[in-house]
């Protein structure tokens, strides 16, 4: 399929209207894997492109230093949304990388728990919201394990369940507490991860009534966490909106959202580790740089 980005996005777009959600599906499939950055594809989709860029980043930088399996985890399931999001991600990054993902999803599986202090922002969140069904979830996933536990009491269930080097975290915990918690998975030896692990903080923009900063939420957990690791430091990707000028728009704030966990004293953060895309290209199809 030969199509310049405007006319395959109009292609794709005429599918999905007209209903012929195989061919949708088929046709979007070839595209992305062809062209992993041309973003515009993606937004034709449900897809979180957050999820999706965050994953695809991890698993290039794994191939690129020869590790040919990574592990996505969802900090905060929920109803599930997110992590079955997480999953489809992972099945296409799988086929434009050719590593393989497993993908974790960390929950108490009845909710949120109750706030330890102000940090926790409890004028923001409230104890007992967004329940898991665990049964019906259990139903729609392919291949997400989800673990139920209290991550502020221990990491053992996720430390176990690793099978591969933990390559993209999405933290969306809401409260200090359990993201400082969940935090404490990058203490973990260094063959546990990448040596840049890609991560995403759900709740780091402020809204009407939540005002994020330093001293309350995720940032405070990464604040505290640099504070007390200087050997490993959790730091915003700077520029990431010119690296997908596509997503430079308030409809796409998580370009805000997005850090990175560097572990200098990884054996491989020194190792070479760009890499072209097989099959595929890091020039965007349009020349919108
Ligand atoms: C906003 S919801 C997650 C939404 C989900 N990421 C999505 O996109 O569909 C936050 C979740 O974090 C979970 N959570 C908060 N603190 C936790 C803790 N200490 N241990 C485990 N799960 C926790 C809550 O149970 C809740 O389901």
């Amino acid at each position: 399929m030969d199509f310049t980005q405007e006319e395959a996005t109009f292609f794709l777009r005429g599918l999905r209207k007209s209903g012929r959600e195989a061919e949708f599906k088929s046709v979007f499939e070839e595209l992305i894997v062809k062209y992993p950055w041309e973003l515009s594809f993606i937004a034709e989709t449900k897809i979180r492109p957050h999820y999706y860029i965050g994953i695809l980043l991890a698993a290039l930088q794994a191939k690129a230093i020869g590790i040919n399996a990574i592990t996505a985890i969802e900090f905060g399931v929920a109803q599930g949304h997110g992590l079955r999001n997480m999953e489809i991600c992972a099945e296409l990054v799988e086929k434009i990388v050719g590593i393989s993902i497993d993908v974790i999803g960390v929950d108490t599986g009845v909710g949120m728990p109750e706030a330890v202090d102000y940090r926790d922002a409890p004028f923001q969140w409230k104890a007992g919201s967004y329940k898991m069904d665990k049964d019906e979830l259990q139903k729609i996933l392919k291949r997400a394990k989800i673990l139920i536990f209290d991550i502020r009491t221990t990491l053992l269930p996720l430390q176990s369940a690793l099978k591969s080097h933990i390559g993209f975290c999405s933290f969306d915990l809401d409260y200090y507490s359990s993201t400082a918690s969940a935090l404490s998975i990058f203490k973990l030896t260094p063959d546990s991860r990448i040596p840049r692990t890609i991560c995403y903080f759900d709740d780091v923009l402020s809204d009407f009534c939540f005002f994020s900063c330093d001293y309350i939420g995720e940032l405070a957990a990464i604040k505290d966490f640099n504070e007390s690791n200087p050997r490993i430091k959790i730091a915003k990707i700077n520029g990431m909106k010119h690296m997908f000028p596509f997503l430079g728009s308030s409809k796409y704030p998580f370009v805000e959202q997005f850090y990175v966990c560097h572990d200098f004293h990884h054996p491989h953060y020194n190792t070479f580790a760009r890499l072209d895309i097989p099959g595929g290209t890091t020039e965007p199809l349009s020349d919108g740089f």
